[in-house]
């Protein structure tokens, strides 16, 4: 079958294989290699945040709550800012104020928290109990769809490390009367040390990055199809110029000589395999020629 074919048939039908086996590996690779670094790009983003987010808690819990301690015995009012998980959600709502940022979520879900908008949801609940019954888990991560798309969150374990985090979350008696007053006296105490109260989840929206990484995706196979199909019809047309026409007109000088027509050469421009192959054939041609008037002279 395939020896039957023209030459521009044969060689588009190698090139058009070739064509389809690499637009398939390319599509797969280049598919799996977005993909990753989309999702490279959204973890690297809520890493940043978390870490921005327990940079917050440090510098409230060693800078700010010492500088006001003493009057959260006096005060009536409770001083929130020394608190280190008051200051990360403000800095956090803060960030959210910028439209491009609204639909990132902080959140530190405890299943007995001090402030009662802080409280684990069922989803939050279940992150949270997989870090209490197992500690070695330090972090878990994974895609959620919720109503404003898909986001992608990671979430890590918040536990009582210091001592300090003691003298409001422990016992109703020690922890300062202005928190008792702002805060009541029901939520948020009876927590240990070392122990894993909540958890610290950032959801950041990643069905953006992932639209983004589909699009670029369209437009490297576009662009790698049109390169491809351009390539296919230049060497449609070099193949017909360089190759096929001037086969054919050989194949008709030799058909014309065939007949007895000797008056016409091989004709070739250029010095390449058919050139030499022209050249070839106007040799036969006389040798031809002399051998016919050998045979001519030898009649008479
Ligand atoms: C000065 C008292 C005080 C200290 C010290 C303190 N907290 Fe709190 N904590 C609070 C109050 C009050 C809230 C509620 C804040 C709010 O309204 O956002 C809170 C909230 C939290 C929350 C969020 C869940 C909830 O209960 O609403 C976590 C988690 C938390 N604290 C952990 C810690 C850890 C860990 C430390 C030690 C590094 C610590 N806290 C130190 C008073 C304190």
């Amino acid at each position: 079958m395939f020896k039957n074919l023209k030459i521009g048939t044969k060689i588009n039908l190698i090139l058009i294989v070739v064509f389809i086996l690499s637009i398939l590996v390319t599509s797969t690779t280049l598919s799996t290699l977005l993909q990753h670094s989309a999702q490279n790009e959204v973890t690297s983003k809520a890493i940043i945040l978390m870490r921005t987010m327990n940079s917050v808690r440090k510098y409230t819990q060693e800078r700010i709550n010492p500088l006001l301690k003493s009057r959260l015995e006096t005060d009536t009012q409770f001083i929130s800012e020394t608190v280190p998980a008051f200051s990360a959600i403000k800095v956090f709502e803060n960030f959210r104020k910028d439209d491009e940022f609204k639909s990132f979520i902080y959140r530190e879900a405890a299943i007995n928290p001090t402030n009662l908008r802080d409280k684990a949801d069922g989803f939050e609940t279940e992150i949270l109990q997989r870090f209490r019954t197992n500690s070695k888990i330090q972090e878990i991560t994974g895609f959620r769809s919720l109503p404003q798309g898909q986001i992608f969150y990671i979430a890590r374990p918040l536990a009582i490390t210091e001592p300090s985090c003691l003298e409001c979350h422990s016992t109703v008696e020690k922890a300062p009367k202005s928190l008792l007053a702002s805060y009541g006296r029901k939520n948020g105490f009876g927590w240990q040390l070392n122990e894993i109260v909540a958890a610290q989840i950032i959801s950041v929206p990643s069905q953006e990055v992932f639209d983004d990484a589909d699009h670029n995706w369209s437009m490297i196979m576009g662009l790698m199809i049109a390169i491809f199909a351009i390539v296919i019809l230049v060497l449609n047309l070099l193949i017909k110029r360089v190759i096929v026409q001037r086969i054919k007109s050989i194949e008709k000088i030799a058909q014309q000589v065939s007949m007895g027509k000797m008056n016409i050469d091989f004709e070739e421009k250029y010095n390449d395999e058919i050139g030499g192959l022209a050249v070839a054939f106007n040799r036969m041609k006389y040798s031809l020629e002399i051998a016919l008037n050998l045979l001519k002279k030898n009649e008479n």
